[in-house]
């Protein structure tokens, strides 16, 4: 939305206490991203989204003692769970978004000598089943809770401030970029109008209002919820996610990878696979190595159905 500030991309160093509860997030297409990332003991390994640390926790196992850990997440929550899952003398866990990766490995490359390039980079976009399951954060239009739906709640505008803030032009391009929702025209102008009077503060207030908006007829026959969509682009423009995805595809990964290295992203929605797949067509700086993209087995999905839209793209650093 218009005149809204993005987070800042500057490093932090959070307060990490551990979190009461155990994580609940099941890490995706694990078996196929340990076996695409080609580990083994002694690499340099970054974990742009660390999450519960599934991912980085088998990661640590192929690279040893010998190895370097360099993990980065935007929600102190999901950096205090991930240092559950992973520790060491060689692992740096950052809060922060993984568009500061240079910025850290220069301050390294001061501080302890080491080299400013890495051999593997790990992203698994979008949020985690425990933002998902934590009222509190408003990711879920499932669950009654503060419309906030930061990554970083220390950050940025909430979604209900953000939608009080913008006028219906600004919301109607958010709902059709970032949500690619078909009712946008409709609901630009009344969620516009509710926001400003103070009316769309929780989640459900959104839940119901895009639910009075839209035609009987069409909520009848919807296969997904009607405020899927409009979740979805709220959560992509106030954390400015598909501005990170471009930044670090375009320009932090080709600059951090050693030569030969490999990225690894898995992606949730067309709008962050079209980035993946747009960025390793710079065939000067990217050897793809998944034409297709790869997705879980039937069996992965029946044991996490949240994997279901989960895309992996490998590419290697020429
Ligand atoms: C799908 S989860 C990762 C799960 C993780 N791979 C695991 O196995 O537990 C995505 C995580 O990335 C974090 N995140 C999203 N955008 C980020 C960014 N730009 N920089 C760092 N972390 C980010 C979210 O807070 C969330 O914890």
């Amino acid at each position: 939305m218009a005149n809204i500030p993005s987070p800042g991309a500057t490093s932090s160093s959070a307060t990490v206490s551990a979190p009461a509860a155990k994580a609940v997030h099941v890490p995706v297409l694990l078996r196929e991203v340990i076996q695409h990332l080609q580990l083994s003991p002694g690499l340099r390994v970054v974990d742009g989204t660390l999450g519960a640390g599934g991912h980085s926790r088998e990661i640590f196992k192929k690279i040893g003692d010998t190895g370097e850990l360099l993990g980065f997440d935007r929600d102190p929550m999901m950096l205090a769970h991930a240092t559950k899952a992973v520790s060491g003398s060689n692992v740096v866990l950052h809060h922060g978004s993984y568009v500061e990766l240079g910025d850290l490995l220069e301050r390294r490359a001061i501080e302890t000598g080491s080299s400013r390039q890495v051999d593997r980079i790990l992203l698994d976009l979008g949020y985690s089943s425990d933002q998902l399951a934590d009222r509190t954060r408003g990711f879920s239009f499932q669950e009654d809770g503060p419309l906030d739906l930061r990554f970083s709640t220390g950050e940025g505008l909430s979604a209900a401030d953000c939608l009080a803030q913008a006028d219906e032009a600004a919301i109607i391009h958010a709902l059709q970029t970032y949500g690619e929702e078909p009712n946008a025209l409709r609901l630009g102008p009344v969620l516009a109008q509710a926001a400003r009077a103070g009316k769309l503060r929780t989640t459900s207030d959104l839940v119901h209002t895009v639910e009075s908006s839209i035609p009987a007829a069409q909520l009848r026959s919807a296969e997904k919820h009607p405020a899927t969509r409009v979740f979805q682009a709220l959560r992509i423009q106030v954390n400015a996610e598909l501005e990170h995805v471009e930044r670090m595809l375009g320009e932090i990964a080709p600059a951090a990878l050693a030569p030969s290295g490999l990225l690894a992203v898995i992606t949730f929605h067309s709008l962050e696979d079209r980035l993946a797949k747009l960025a390793f067509k710079q065939t000067d700086i990217w050897e793809e190595l998944t034409p297709k993209p790869i997705a879980p087995t039937p069996a992965e999905v029946r044991f996490n159905p949240r994997s279901r839209s989960a895309k992996l793209r490998v590419a290697r650093r020429r």
